[in-house]
C-alpha cells in the first residue's frame, strides 16, 4: 500500500472545501489514515516548498500556504500518489478537466486549493514534516 500527503491550502480551506474534498477521495477508495488543521510558520511551507525556492513565485507561494489554517492529511491506497493527483487535476485550475477538484472549483495557479505529493519519496517527506 502507498501513502501520499495531501493538503487543502488555505483558499479551500477558507472556502469550506474540505468536507467536499475528503469525500471525492474517500469515495474514489483512498483510505484517510492521518489528519490535522494547522496554520504552517514560514519555516515549515519553506521547507515544504524547498524544491521551487529558486522560482520566481517563491515568495508568494510561502506568503499564500501561511496566510491561513490548511488541512493537512494522510492516504493510503494502491498507487495513491498518482490517483490523488487525477482526483486533484492539473496545477493550473484553467487548464484542469472538469470533473476533477482543480477543474470544478479552482480558476488561477496561485489559489489552486489542494496540494498533492508528486511522487511515493516526496510524500514520504512531506508526511514526515507534517507527521513526524
Ligand atoms: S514547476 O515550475 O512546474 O516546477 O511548478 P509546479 O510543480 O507546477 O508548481 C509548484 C508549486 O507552486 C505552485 N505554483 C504557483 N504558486 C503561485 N504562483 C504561481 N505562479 C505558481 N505556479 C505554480 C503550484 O501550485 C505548486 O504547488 P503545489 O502545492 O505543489 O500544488
Amino acid at each position: 500500500m502507498e501513502r501520499t500527503f495531501v493538503m487543502v491550502k488555505p483558499d479551500g480551506f477558507r472556502r469550506g472545501l474540505v468536507g467536499e474534498i475528503v469525500s471525492r477521495l474517500e469515495r474514489k477508495g483512498l483510505t484517510l489514515r492521518e489528519a490535522r488543521v494547522l496554520t504552517l510558520t514560514r519555516e515549515l511551507a519553506e521547507e515544504h516548498y524547498r524544491e521551487h525556492r529558486d522560482k520566481k513565485f517563491f515568495g508568494e507561494l510561502v506568503d499564500f500556504i501561511t496566510s491561513g489554517p490548511v488541512f493537512a492529511s494522510v492516504w493510503e491506497g494502491p498507487d495513491s500518489v498518482a490517483v490523488a493527483r487525477r482526483v486533484i487535476g492539473s496545477t493550473n485550475p484553467a487548464e484542469a478537466a472538469p470533473g476533477t477538484i482543480r477543474g470544478d472549483f479552482g480558476l488561477t495557479v496561485d489559489s489552486n486549493i489542494v496540494h498533492g505529493s508528486d511522487s511515493p519519496a516526496s510524500a514520504e517527506r512531506e508526511i514526515g514534516l507534517f507527521f513526524g
